[in-house]
């Protein structure tokens, strides 16, 4: 396992000053364009699933790079897949939560079908920086009627500690 993360790290490139000066973006998609990569990712995202969160009743992904992992985990582990979204993109009766960004606020919203009461969740999203759309995340479900067993992020970067805002358990496999 940790062989296949030090492989899978290489495959994530960095962009210096983007999308602003004194950003440094690590952009997964180039692990996705490499198919052996993505299907090692898919291997290593369930085994940490299986052994950490092996209770989970269903997979929440967070628009919209969490949709791309969560939704591969869900087929994988045979529960559902429940998305989060951005303010008006899904139908019927919702639960939402306002969460702070950098400069202002913003939504995510949740069908009120699809958390039933006591549901166990795994949250998932490509990326951990600050914490607030984890943090905003798991408040939803929480909300919602639903329990977040764990999150899983597939990178975390470190300084800006975003996992002390959780408090559930947070697992992240690549670490920046
Ligand atoms: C990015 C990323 C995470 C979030 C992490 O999402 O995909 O969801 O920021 O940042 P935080 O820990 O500081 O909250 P973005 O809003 O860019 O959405 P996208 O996936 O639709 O590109
Ligand atoms: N990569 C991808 N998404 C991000 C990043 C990053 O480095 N920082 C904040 N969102």
């Amino acid at each position: 396992m940790e062989k296949k993360l030090k492989e899978l790290k290489e495959h994530i490139s960095t962009y210096p000053d983007f999308p602003t000066p004194g950003i440094v973006f690590r952009d997964m998609f180039s692990l996705l364009r490499n198919p052996a990569a993505f299907k090692d990712l898919r291997d290593v995202m369930v085994e940490v699933t299986k052994r950490n969160i092996p209770d989970a009743q269903a997979v929440v992904g967070l628009e919209s790079r969490g949709f791309l992992f969560g939704s591969v985990l869900a087929i994988e582990l045979g529960i559902p897949f429940i998305p989060i979204r951005k303010p008006g993109k899904l139908p019927g009766e919702l639960n939402s939560v306002t969460y702070q960004l950098e400069y202002g606020t913003d939504k995510f919203e949740i069908q009120k079908e699809s958390v039933q009461p006591g549901l166990k969740v795994l949250l998932v999203d490509d990326l951990l920086a600050t914490g607030g759309s984890l943090k905003a995340g798991c408040q939803l479900i929480e909300e919602s009627g639903g329990e977040v067993a764990g999150c899983l992020v597939i990178m975390e970067l470190l300084e800006l500690r975003g996992r002390d805002k959780i408090s559930q358990p947070v697992f992240s496999l690549l670490e920046f």
